[in-house]
């Protein structure tokens, strides 16, 4: 085990008791939790049965689940012979009561005046863009790239998809060429839906160019055409016979389109995630059983009722994105809030001022935003009011207690409930998590398994944890919304999650429980670091970096940053032929950025002269960790290294930076 976060130990921590406000209208309070959660338990048959009857299907499923977690023949299906549509479920079923409720309220990047969706004009705007779609070619079981920034064209282009059933890779937006292409590649895609600029904290974000850069490379020649959404208006180049305007093909597109009936194991989309080793994996979600989660989650987790205005503040490049901005909330009717910027700019007054605007009930956020604008103190805070707010909820990293109560005390009033949700890419929808109305939180703490959840320790030997403990975190039994293969590779879907600890599904995070069998997330145990909330894999930055010709090696580690929760600090060794020096640090930063994208941006370089290694080679990154985070006197036994003297070299040159 050898998680990097700093945590707290939970003695110290007092629970914040439920808000009477919220114990007297939640969903849930602690007795039918407990009830509910010993039946999801005890007859997920059932259970999971029931709960299937939120959706809409053209065809109701009689078989529920069908798992089988061996290694040896491994295959997760729920629901299988169900058929429905996910799209028909977000948007025309609520057409009959509720066509004229806003379904989203777009807000600029620059405050101005907001776009107003209702289900209505959704439903006609998805119908249009999937007549688009078809048009162009593509058809059922077709993988579409979707690479926009933060508008409604986004949420349109994942909903046409769905429609026809295509399967959508949402490619985050920060993203660079390289990245975009590699995306492209592995799941081959026919066609790619972009804009011609982003914009975020007013700086704008070339999404044209990079796809022009991206399929100038062999390897993305699959992508035949681009839709080319209009956003900002800025000059792009045009490839005739490839590109193609959004608005041009929307303006003569039919509004009738009959939602593709599929069955509840088709692919719903792919998303691609940073691992430990290699290239991003392609993590594939299907229909019903993730749509089930996303909608039971969506309305457990935040206590959604009718009439709610949620806004969740995650990019659609990301599972939350997927599952909380888009999926769950638009499955259960509910008002979203989607925002193009970011909630600290033009400056840390914006973030009430949106949920003023709105009347916000229900914000999720990521912990690293609390951090930004906490870093701002109280004082923006009085341009806004903020006393629509019932629940706040974190997702992503985890949230230090600080960062936790300021949230509460300060953009809460003190009259919020707080949730803090864990959960991967990998599992669709929130796992761990408080229930509001039921659990008094403590802050830093995930709390409670979900419904359906079963969480459990084990240590290094596998060995299940009983009781109060620490250790890796594990999942005993499958859930709806958990993810179905890799795409193109169920073999290394089957070494990342189901190997390691036979007969459970491997988190890859460790994780305290205490004397009351409440849950802390401590951070990853493998070599994927969070940085801002955004999970990278420390092996994709360090090949980006050994491509560079000054670089002889590299090895990446996460350090405590104040805000970003965990910073990308790289140990850099350089060929003999260069030295270090100010223009070298800036251009493999520079580098970096353009191989993976700005998220990726080392933090801080340490030029090394040499790594601590084991005798056959192994660079030792608890180490590194350790010299990183200025933990000079835990580094442990050095004695066995192939050559223990470079520790207390790069010791020694870390503490005089
Ligand atoms: C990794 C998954 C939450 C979905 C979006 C991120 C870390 C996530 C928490 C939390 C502590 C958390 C874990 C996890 N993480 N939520 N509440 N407390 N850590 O999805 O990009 O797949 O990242 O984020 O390390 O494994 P993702």
């Amino acid at each position: 085990m050898s998680a990097t976060h700093a945590t707290v130990a939970p003695s110290d921590i007092q629970p914040v008791a439920v808000k009477p406000r919220f114990r007297d209208n939640a969903w849930m309070d602690a007795t039918t939790y407990d009830a509910l959660y010993a039946r999801s338990i005890d007859g997920p048959d059932t259970f999971w049965r029931e709960q299937s009857q939120r959706l809409h299907w053209r065809q109701p499923p009689t078989q529920i689940r069908d798992i089988r977690w061996d290694k040896n023949d491994l295959h997760i299906r729920w629901f299988a012979d169900g058929q429905l549509n996910a799209a028909e479920n977000c948007i025309d079923r609520h057409l009959s009561a509720h066509a004229d409720r806003v379904a989203l309220y777009w807000e600029p990047d620059t405050p101005g005046e907001a776009r107003v969706i209702t289900y209505a004009a959704l439903h006609q705007q998805v119908c249009k863009l999937a007549n688009v779609l078809k048009h162009l070619g593509v058809r059922k079981g077709d993988r579409v790239t979707i690479y926009l920034p933060m508008i409604p064209e986004a949420v349109f282009a994942m909903l046409a998809c769905a429609r026809i059933g295509a399967i959508h890779s949402v490619v985050f937006g920060g993203f660079s060429p390289e990245a975009v292409a590699g995306r492209i590649a592995d799941c081959g895609s026919s066609l790619v839906i972009t804009a011609d600029a982003g914009l975020r904290g007013g700086r704008e974000i070339p999404l044209k160019a990079n796809v022009d850069a991206a399929l100038a490379r062999p390897e993305a020649k699959a992508a035949s055409k681009v839709l080319v959404v209009q956003h900002t208006g800025g000059a792009v180049d045009w490839h005739d016979g490839r590109d193609l305007w959004y608005h041009d093909l929307m303006a003569t597109a039919s509004e009738q389109c009959e939602p593709a009936v599929m069955n509840a194991e088709d692919p719903l989309f792919i998303l691609y995630t940073s691992g430990s080793t290699g290239k991003p994996k392609g993590v594939l979600h299907t229909t019903g059983g993730y749509l089930t989660y996303a909608s039971l989650t969506h309305q457990m987790v935040f206590d959604y009722h009718p009439g709610d205005i949620y806004w969740c503040t995650a990019d659609v490049g990301w599972i939350t994105g997927h599952t909380y901005l888009v999926y769950g909330p638009l499955a259960n009717g509910a008002t979203c809030v989607m925002s193009e910027g970011l909630p600290n700019w033009p400056d840390a007054a914006r973030l009430g001022q949106i949920i003023d605007k709105f009347k916000v009930n229900t914000l999720y956020t990521a912990p690293t935003a609390i951090r930004a604008l906490m870093a701002a103190g109280d004082g923006p805070l009085a341009q806004s009011r903020r006393d629509s707010l019932k629940l706040l909820a974190t997702a992503g990293e985890p949230i230090n207690p600080a960062a936790w109560h300021w949230f509460h005390d300060s953009v809460g009033h003190g009259g919020s409930a707080v949730v803090d949700t864990w959960w991967q890419t990998e599992t669709g929808g929130v796992m761990i998590t408080p229930l509001p109305g039921a659990h008094a939180t403590k802050p830093g703490a995930a709390m409670r398994p979900f419904f359906g959840i079963r969480p459990a320790l084990v240590d290094n030997d596998g060995t299940l944890i009983d009781g109060p403990g620490e250790g890796n975190l594990v999942i005993l039994d499958s859930w709806p919304a958990q993810a179905r293969t890799l795409w193109g590779d169920h073999q290394r879907f089957i070494d990342t999650y189901f190997t390691t600890f036979p007969g459970t599904y491997c988190s890859g995070d460790g994780a305290r429980r205490d004397a009351d069998g409440d849950y802390w997330i401590t951070g990853r145990v493998d070599d994927v670091i969070n940085v801002s909330g955004h999970r990278m894999g420390t092996a994709e930055i360090e090949s980006a970096l050994v491509s560079h010709p000054a670089v002889a090696e590299a090895a990446v580690v996460g350090y405590p940053h104040e805000i970003k929760g965990q910073g990308i600090y790289v140990y850099v060794s350089l060929t003999c032929d260069h030295s270090p020096s100010d223009e070298l640090y800036a251009e493999l930063r520079q580098w970096v950025r353009r191989e993976i994208g700005a998220i990726a941006t080392p933090d801080l370089i340490h030029w090394a002269p040499g790594l601590p290694k084991t005798r056959s080679g192994k660079i030792m990154r608890r180490i590194l960790r350790k010299i990183a985070a200025n933990e000079h006197d835990s580094l442990g036994d050095v004695s066995t290294l192939a050559e223990p003297a470079v520790v207390p070299q790069l010791v020694e040159t870390r503490m005089n930076r």
